[in-house]
């Protein structure tokens, strides 16, 4: 702000008392100016850092009226409700003051002047004041002279800063200067922090929104897949079709767990841990959840879980998750037949982070895989081909690691792709 302020000036007093409170005396102290210049970056600093913006306005009010020598200092809220100036921090004044005490805000106080008009003023005589009544605030309180700056910023005037004292002297134009630098430093401040503040409330929304959408879809996925498996008890008749009917409903729950996942562990409730960044989730209680489900439909098998908590994209989970969904039904369906396996046996799902990679392992300890199975190979069958596709899709690999016993998958994922 450089606008020109009103100089409603009085003759200094020959009582006024020397030094900083009169920094426009025949010889200016440029010490006195140098030290303003130290309190001036000071603050800037403090006002950089973002603290709160009550505290801000309090230190300001603090170090201007330290760095002017002055016994009050305050800074003022424009409420334009009421047409008037609350005191919101400030220096030298009661505690019945502070959050309480207001001023009017129209051109009859010299706040309300430098509100209105946006130009600093100075009344170094506020009892021969012709403009000004003096608020009955600086009144009861003795005040002879005041100095005021509008805090503003791009969205208009948030107030005033105003420095007072009791006592005889001069407020200088260097003061004006000195004062609109905390006023300044002040105006960016609170508009930083509002910005922040709405930003904050957008993705706070935003996040809501996407769980509420993915509560949505994974709803809708219970739907189609309840109707997958309607649809299979009403092909009893046929084994091959309600066999493709209850696989595409079990794919089709696989997806919605994602969903489930995905809207529980934002919001601090369900499975999460409620620090949950939109559209990721925790792969371990997602695989456990999905294992769960696969074991349901089969309890003569057992079924373990191991997973690290490892936070992953939706996009990265639904692969992984419709992936480990065709490996566990292969094990449920082939490993252990009846006719050689009649007591059943374990199927065992991990899931561990490796150094800038993602391992995910379906084993079991049944028959083992035909001699001539061969990943990847044109397969006439669905499964294997979905999961070659959903490992390309990960730009993952997949192997057959030796085992004594059964047969093993393994997926290593690259991690930060
Ligand atoms: N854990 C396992 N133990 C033994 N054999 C397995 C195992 N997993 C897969 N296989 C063999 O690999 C074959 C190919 O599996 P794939 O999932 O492609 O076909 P499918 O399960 O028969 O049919 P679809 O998955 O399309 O319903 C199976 O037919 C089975 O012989
Ligand atoms: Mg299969």
């Amino acid at each position: 702000m450089t606008a020109k302020p009103d100089l409603i000036a009085v003759e200094p007093s020959p009582s006024a008392p020397p030094g900083p409170a009169h920094p426009d005396s025949a010889h200016p102290d440029l010490d006195y100016r140098l030290r303003q210049q130290i309190i001036l970056s000071e603050f800037g600093v403090e006002a950089l850092r973002g603290t709160d913006v009550d505290h801000l306005l309090q230190r300001a009010a603090e170090l201007c009226a330290a760095g002017m020598g002055a016994e009050f200092c305050k800074a003022l809220e424009y409420r334009p409700g009421a047409d008037t100036l609350l005191v919101r921090a400030g220096v030298g004044w009661g505690p019945d003051v502070i959050g309480k005490a207001r001023v009017g805000a129209d051109l009859a106080s010299p706040a309300g002047f430098a509100l209105k008009t946006g130009r600093p003023v100075i009344s170094n005589h506020l009892a021969d004041e012709t403009r000004f009544r003096t608020p009955q605030l600086m009144a009861d309180h003795g005040i002879r002279r005041a100095i005021n700056v509008l805090i503003e910023n791009r969205e208009g005037a948030f107030g005033v800063l105003e420095v007072d004292d009791t006592r005889e002297g001069m407020f200088a134009e260097a003061d004006i200067a000195f004062m609109q630098g905390f006023a300044n430093l002040l105006g960016g401040a609170i508009e930083r922090q509002r910005t922040e503040s709405l930003l904050r409330a957008a993705l706070a929304r935003q996040d809501l929104l996407a769980r509420e959408m993915s509560h949505r879809v994974k709803n809708s996925l219970a739907i189609v897949a309840s109707l997958l498996a309607l649809q299979a008890r009403a092909a009893e008749a046929e084994p091959a079709v309600q066999a493709a009917l209850t696989d595409a409903r079990s794919r089709v729950e696989a997806i919605a767990g994602v969903h489930d996942q995905l809207w529980r562990q934002g919001d601090g409730g369900g499975d999460g841990d409620g620090a949950g960044v939109p559209g990721e989730l925790d792969l371990a209680p997602f695989l456990e959840k999905l294992v769960a489900n696969l074991a349901g439909g089969r309890p003569d098998r057992q079924l373990a879980c191991t997973a690290a908590p490892y936070r992953i994209s939706a996009d990265r989970a639904i692969p992984i998750g419709l992936l480990v969904n065709e490996l566990v039904t292969n094990a449920l369906k082939y490993a252990y037949p009846p006719d050689t396996h009649p007591e059943g046996g374990e199927i065992r799902v991990r899931a561990e982070p490796r150094p800038g990679s993602l391992v995910v392992e379906v084993a079991d300890d049944g028959v083992g895989l035909p001699p001539d199975f061969e990943i990847g190979r044109a397969s006439k069958s669905l499964g294997m081909r979905v999961v070659s596709s959903l490992t390309r899709q990960l730009g993952g690999q997949l192997t057959t690691p030796e085992t004594p016993r059964g047969a093993c998958f393994r997926l290593e994922v690259p991690l930060g792709t």
